[in-house]
């Protein structure tokens, strides 16, 4: 049977943007940006970015789409057979994971929007209740475990459509609304009155803010929002066709995904300063100082509803392309039909998922190294295995694959001549640079 495919340039090119833009992008960027030193973080993200993480994700790009099959037999198939494919493993796993907390997250989005579709944020609250609020959902059993379902439910339903019918066209619908309605919100934001102290806290750049540590951050922060490291990007990129531009998809992905950053920092701290508060990151910010600043802020209950859209629309695109991951996997490898890997990969997904989401409330006292088990799972995913995948691909497409097939796939065959002279470049960023920096960050991380 023939593989699916992405039909068009434009609908691979959203897909990857979508899984790149996502909750890293709206609630922990701008704070990271704030926090570091404003526009010197910018400057040392952007550097990293295109120096460090973009090579990763060209790896992740040229194994995908050479191989044209899942990332497990990518790895299997490309090292002959050896160690490699445990690496080819893990980056199945490690989505699991992330999908499962992801969607819990997910999953208070879902919620908060049908608070907002019912205009809860309206009735002129304080902002402790707001936090008291936020509180008692996500220790409550039930309720979150209704959005987790939800969420992980339209996620897995998209992904069962296949790549075409599902992923693509889900996308091309999405991205380009989610893009409206943050740029508005922006615009919105930036125009009500005491907005510039936000728009300060975002650009002034302030170098003695600047440490290691925050460098870290910066490219850990990099990492997260490219969707590097994961397996993601190798299994949306097998799907591309042959005749497309490694580097212009790859480029254009990191783009959007800075600019979709920075507006959406336009778009939440001028709100958050015009009224006078600090902004906090994570779920702090979005779902404990946002609500209030809805409630205050004029036409707040319509800025509401447009938000938290926004939120579910970007994790949506960015979960279904983890639940890709595994489901590609599973056709492939053992030869299930979509329906059956969906299924799998739902049921898996929504048990781990339901005990992160439990960790909040009944289960809040069950510790892993300190560590409540979303905590845990968040922790070691996001902070060592995303880092460690990412080493080992960028090892493997360096060290392990030969030159001239990495040549060939990233410059068509020698016919697209930008390619072919920024090839050197490259290949001793892929080499050398990315690997020594990755191997920092991992370092920093476990350290501190
Ligand atoms: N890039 C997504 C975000 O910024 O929220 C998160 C993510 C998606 C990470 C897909 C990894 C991944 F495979």
């Amino acid at each position: 049977m023939k593989r699916d495919s992405f039909g068009s340039r434009f609908g691979a090119l959203v897909a990857l943007a979508g899984s790149a833009v996502g909750l890293g992008n709206l609630w922990r960027f701008p704070y990271l940006v704030g926090e570091n030193g404003g526009a010197a973080f910018i400057i040392v993200y952007i550097l990293l970015s295109f120096l460090i993480c973009l090579p990763i994700f060209i790896s992740e790009f040229v194994v995908g789409r050479r191989s044209q099959r899942n990332a497990y037999s990518s790895f299997r198939d490309l090292s002959g057979g050896t160690w490699w494919k445990y690496v080819g493993v893990m980056t199945i796993i490690v989505p699991l994971i992330v999908t499962s907390y992801y969607s819990v997250i997910g999953g208070w989005s879902v919620q908060y929007l049908l608070k907002s579709l019912t205009f809860s944020f309206t009735i002129g609250e304080t902002q402790s209740q707001m936090s008291s609020m936020f509180s008692e959902y996500v220790s409550s059993p039930w309720l979150p475990l209704i959005g987790h379902t939800i969420f992980l439910g339209i996620s897995v339903l998209v992904v069962g459509a296949g790549i075409k019918g599902g992923i693509e066209k889900f996308s091309k619908i999405m991205m380009p609304l989610l893009f409206v309605i943050v740029l508005g919100i922006a615009i919105y934001s930036m125009l009500l009155p005491g907005a510039s102290e936000g728009l300060d806290y975002l650009f002034k750049p302030d170098f003695s803010k600047l440490t290691a540590k925050s460098c870290a951050a910066a490219l850990g922060q990099a990492f997260f929002s490219l969707s590097i490291g994961f397996g993601t990007i190798m299994t949306y990129a097998s799907y591309v066709d042959k005749k497309e531009n490694i580097l212009f998809q790859s480029t254009a992905t990191a783009v959007s995904d800075l600019a979709f950053a920075l507006i959406a920092g336009m778009a939440i701290m001028p709100a958050v300063f015009a009224f006078g508060l600090d902004p906090q990151s994570g779920p702090g910010l979005v779902f404990e100082t946002l609500p209030f600043v809805f409630s205050q802020m004029p036409a707040g209950g319509a800025v509401a509803i447009l938000f938290f859209l926004a939120l579910l629309v970007a994790a949506i695109t960015s979960s279904i392309s983890m639940v890709e991951v595994g489901v590609a996997y599973l056709v492939e490898e053992k030869g299930l039909s979509r329906f059956w890997a969906c299924l799998i990969v739902f049921c898996l997904c929504w048990s781990a998922g339901t005990l992160c989401s439990l960790s909040f409330g009944p289960l809040s006292d069950l510790k892993i190294f300190d560590m409540t088990i979303f905590d845990f799972l968040d922790y070691t995913s996001s902070n060592v295995l995303m880092t460690l995948g990412s080493l080992l691909t960028v090892l493997f497409v360096g060290w392990r694959l030969k030159k001239t097939d990495i040549y060939d796939e990233f410059t068509n065959g020698g016919s697209l001549r930008l390619n072919v002279r920024i090839f050197g470049v490259l290949w001793f960023l892929i080499r050398y640079i990315a690997p020594v920096a990755v191997l920092m960050i991992f370092i920093f991380g476990i350290i501190g």
